[in-house]
């Protein structure tokens, strides 16, 4: 089982989005994935669900061939043999986070740092590599980011020095996150785009099969 997790130490900056893609990706492509929800507000489980699922449900909602739990607790119980993937969406809460991430020994581990704030991102990132196992690869990602983003090249400068790859591309901020979110459906799935709406939704795909096709083992770090 290939596990993947989300996290670092802000909120608002794409670690549920994200996680929730890649979840209705491997939906559509039957394979076989837990997705685990460390937050209490459950967004997750309820974004996955197309809000079918609701606070009080049975903690589990099942789709096809992925199932998502509320997995907020210290021990975590799930079958190891029946998924081929392990999503893991963390918390803004740092050391809740870790300590709840820490029963599971993960191959990559996402920081989702946002164009604003990427430069304070890149030590978060510091916590986070401190705090899992060196096994685990930790690769940084850029959301949110504008055109003519001005930090890019401290951004790319920091996570050099900290040695911490990044994924080849950044995903732009579009208006359309925001109807995938309200409709509880994946970007691809809300159709018309342009510019960088498209864009958008490209690279957001190419994260997706990123992910399926473990590209990450290549990565250097
Ligand atoms: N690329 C993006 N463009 C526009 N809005 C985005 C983008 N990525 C995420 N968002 C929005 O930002 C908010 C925070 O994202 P979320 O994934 O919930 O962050 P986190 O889980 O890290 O707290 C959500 O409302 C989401 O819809
Ligand atoms: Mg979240």
């Amino acid at each position: 089982m290939t596990k993947i997790g989300f996290l670092i130490h802000k909120g608002g900056v794409g670690k549920t989005t994200l996680a929730v893609h890649l979840l209705w990706w491997m939906k559509e492509k039957k394979i076989k994935a837990l997705g685990i929800d460390f937050d209490n507000q459950s967004g997750l489980i309820r974004l996955f669900s197309g809000y079918e699922w609701e606070q009080g449900d049975e903690p589990i909602y099942r789709r096809g061939s992925v199932e998502v739990i509320l997995g907020a607790k210290d021990n975590i119980i799930y079958d190891k043999s029946k998924y081929d993937f392990l999503i893991v969406d963390g918390r803004p809460e740092i050391d809740v986070s870790i300590t709840l991430m820490k029963q599971i020994d993960f191959d990559v581990i996402y920081c989702p740092i946002k164009g604003r704030f990427s430069i304070e991102g890149t030590a978060d990132i510091k916590k986070v590599r401190d705090a899992v196992s060196p096994k685990t690869k930790i690769i940084a990602i850029g959301n949110m980011i504008d055109k003519g983003w001005y930090l890019k090249k401290e951004f790319y400068k920091a996570l050099e020095e900290m040695n911490v790859p990044v994924f080849k591309d950044q995903i732009p901020y579009t208006t359309k996150i925001a109807i995938s979110e309200g409709d509880g459906i994946p970007i691809w799935k809300v159709g018309r785009y342009r510019g960088t709406q498209t864009r958008a939704v490209e690279v957001i795909k190419a994260f997706c099969r990123f992910n399926v096709e473990k590209k990450w083992e290549k990565v250097e770090c």
